[in-house]
């Protein structure tokens, strides 16, 4: 059973010395692990990297990083991965959002893999999470524990998973990050969102657009990463989180100014044909903070807001299929 008395604030020692890892890191091919790896590697820690192709592979020795070929569904190159490093994070998923339970498998199946590996080595564990649902009428906080036990979970129940494994030994920390981490190359959620804008002719928000996204740039989410590596005790839960929450008509305007767009309000009932899967996010209040991330990491968010990358032109050369 989860121990939902972990807390990020109660549970942080004093900062120790930093110190140089040996890094097994799954998804650093991605949209924020591509960037993170750039930190960890600035930060002098050696990286062995879970690569599912030659594309991977090659852009990952080219950033310096050591590959290990193998594949989410291939328990064995994980749990390998996991066995010969200090430390382990976990940032890769299928994102097959046409087929959601197969990704959570997936996501459950490598998180336990990893836990297991490092029982009783006392070893860091990082991975990815999210910020959705966590709460219901107010922001998440780093106190809030994931409501979402076992494999029928959204994400398979992994962060309670991987807290588990706390006391067993597994230096587990979670890496809560806002529901757009955005930028300039972003292939996530705003991008979807801005495609289905083009493709309709209109940048929709759903209903009264007062429902809110947390919101953070790719590379504060990459120096936290890193930093939550040095710094963050076990079964700490960290909330990369730049902006607590941006209501969606805001967002849906700034897409209509991008791409010249009109904006209009989308009835409830058909958020789901309008925006397809991504409706069920784009119709939810995603918000949260990260007061407690802050002050136990010292984390200042510097990036441009979601809004101000928007405007930018930030998503105006990328584009992704919905
Ligand atoms: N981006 C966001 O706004 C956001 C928000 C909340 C949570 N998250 C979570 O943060 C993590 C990183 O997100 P991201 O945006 O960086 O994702 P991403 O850009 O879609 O990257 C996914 C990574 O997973 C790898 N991967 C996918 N399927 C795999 C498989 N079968 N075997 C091995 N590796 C596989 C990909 O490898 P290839 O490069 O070879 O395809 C890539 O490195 C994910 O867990 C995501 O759910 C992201």
């Amino acid at each position: 059973m989860t121990d939902v008395k972990i807390a990020a604030s109660s549970v942080l020692a004093e900062p120790e010395e930093s110190l140089i890892m040996r890094v097994f890191i799954t998804g650093a091919s991605g949209w924020i692990g591509s960037a993170a790896v750039v930190e960890l590697l600035a930060a002098g820690h050696q990286l062995t990297a879970l690569a599912r192709s030659d594309a991977s592979a090659a852009a990952l020795a080219e950033m310096g990083v050591g590959v290990l070929r193998g594949d989410l569904d291939d328990l064995y190159s994980i749990r390998v991965g996991a066995e010969d490093a200090d430390a382990v994070i976990h940032l890769a998923n299928k994102h097959d959002w046409s087929n959601p339970a197969a990704s959570n498998a997936a996501e459950r199946a490598a998180v336990q893999t990893i836990g297991e590996t490092l029982a009783g080595t006392d070893r860091r564990f990082l991975l990815a999470a999210g910020v959705a649902a966590l709460t219901q009428g107010r922001p998440a906080t780093e106190d809030d524990p994931s409501p979402f036990s076992g494999p029928e979970s959204p994400r398979g129940g992994s962060e309670n998973l991987a807290f588990d494994f706390v006391g067993r030994g597994v230096h587990t920390v979670s890496l809560r990050f806002a529901p757009t981490v955005h930028g300039t190359g972003d292939h996530g959620f705003i991008a979807t969102i801005a495609a289905i804008a083009r493709q309709r002719g209109v940048s929709g928000y759903p209903g009264d657009g007062t429902n809110r996204w947390a919101a953070v740039h790719r590379s504060d989410a990459a120096r936290l990463v890193a930093l939550g590596l040095d710094k963050a005790a076990a079964g700490t839960r960290l909330h990369a989180v730049a902006e607590v929450g941006i209501p969606t008509r805001d967002i849906a305007a700034a897409i209509g100014r991008a791409f010249d767009l009109p904006i209009a309000s989308i009835a409830p009932d058909d958020v789901p044909s309008h925006f397809g899967w991504i409706g069920t996010f784009f119709g939810m209040d995603l918000t949260a903070t990260s007061d407690a991330t802050r002050s136990l990491l010292g984390w200042t968010p510097r990036g441009p807001t979601l809004i101000e990358d928007l405007d930018a032109g930030a998503y105006t050369v990328t584009s992704v299929a919905s």
